[in-house]
């Protein structure tokens, strides 16, 4: 299944590597930073805890989950216009019922212009959390020394991924991704 939204730093490139993570007899699959949830939607478990610190995103998936039916009533009567893009996003989406705001998101993640994300080295020591209590993991980090030398104690392969988060088709680049996990791929 393929993820709805357009997210900057989705893994979505990653797909076939980070598959070859998945073990369908998981007990239970838990993504942190879920942002367009894509590793999430190509595994498809059966029992998931998915979490961002973006309320709106987590608020707009919880709707879609809860009122498909409003939610499309709602992004269907948007009109596809520069001037219904503008007039939309000046609305804060406290202002709008909860699936009229999931319908705001959907619809300005989709006509946005590309976006761009920042992320922390802080997660070495959740990861080694997670390794000492003998739970699985995969991250994929982008490759810098930094990372070869905090992530090193586990497996790690380097993955060249085109990235598109550059607004202009010119500017798009291939780039290296580290695939970081402390168990072996299928
Ligand atoms: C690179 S994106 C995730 C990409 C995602 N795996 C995908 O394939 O689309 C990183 C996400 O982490 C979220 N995030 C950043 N810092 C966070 C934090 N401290 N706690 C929870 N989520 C966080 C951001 O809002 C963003 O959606």
């Amino acid at each position: 299944m393929k993820p709805f939204l357009r997210w900057a730093g989705s893994k979505r490139k990653l797909l076939p590597k980070l598959t070859a993570f998945w073990k369908s007899d998981y007990k239970r699959y838990v993504e942190p930073f879920m942002g367009s949830a894509c590793f999430f939607f190509s595994v498809r478990p059966t029992r998931a805890l998915l979490g961002d610190l973006n309320k709106e995103l987590v608020a707009t998936y919880a709707e879609i989950r809860d009122n498909p039916m409003s939610v499309w009533d709602c992004v269907s009567s948007l009109r596809q216009s520069k001037k219904s893009y503008c007039q939309l996003r000046k609305v804060h989406p406290s202002n709008l019922d909860a699936a009229a705001a999931a319908a705001r998101f959907l619809f300005l993640n989709r006509f946005c212009f590309n976006g761009l994300y920042r992320t922390n080295l802080r997660l070495t020591k959740c990861l080694q959390r997670l390794d000492r209590i003998g739970v699985d993991f995969v991250v994929s980090y982008a490759d810098c020394r930094e990372a070869r030398e905090l992530f090193g104690g586990w497996r790690v392969q380097r993955v060249a991924v085109q990235r598109n988060i550059a607004g202009f088709v010119g500017a798009r680049r291939c780039a290296y991704e580290l695939v970081i996990s402390n168990r072996t791929a299928n």
